[in-house]
């Protein structure tokens, strides 16, 4: 469980990241900030495509991100929308998280500074697990 304070960080940090977002088409910004055990926080913002089925949302460019700095074991992500109520990561990033950390903390955060705590557990129950790989 991440500390009130890390929650202002991660929450300030995703809303500052959203505001970088490449969104043309959809105009969805989202910011995610993702906190690793040893502290570090790794950004990420969605990048879309004149493809559509190429964009990248922000959960996983965090995600993906913070696994080629070498972590690969986390405790918070924050993620930050314009939407009211603050909204949850979409279904193939649930999967895409619980690779790592099936039982994320979640903080869900908007621009009029609402904010919204849940788990990935609580989200996506039952994931896709590879034998072997725990
Ligand atoms: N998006 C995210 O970045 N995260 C989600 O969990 C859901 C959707 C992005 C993808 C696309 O650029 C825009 O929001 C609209 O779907």
């Amino acid at each position: 469980m991440a500390r009130r304070s890390d929650w202002d960080r991660l929450a300030a940090t995703a809303l500052s990241v959203r505001r970088g977002a490449y969104a043309p088409y959809s105009r969805f910004k989202v910011g995610a900030a993702l906190m690793t055990e040893d502290g570090v926080v790794v950004p990420g913002c969605n990048v879309e495509n004149a493809s559509f089925g190429l964009c990248i949302c922000a959960e996983r460019n965090a995600m993906t991100t913070a696994v080629a700095l070498g972590q690969q074991r986390f405790t918070t992500m924050a993620i930050a929308t314009g939407a009211s109520p603050p909204a949850p990561p979409c279904g193939m990033c649930l999967q895409f998280m619980a690779e790592f950390c099936v039982d994320l903390e979640l903080l869900l955060v908007n621009d009029k500074g609402e904010r919204r705590t849940t788990r990935l557990s609580r989200l996506l129950k039952r994931p896709f697990r590879w034998k072997g790989v725990q």
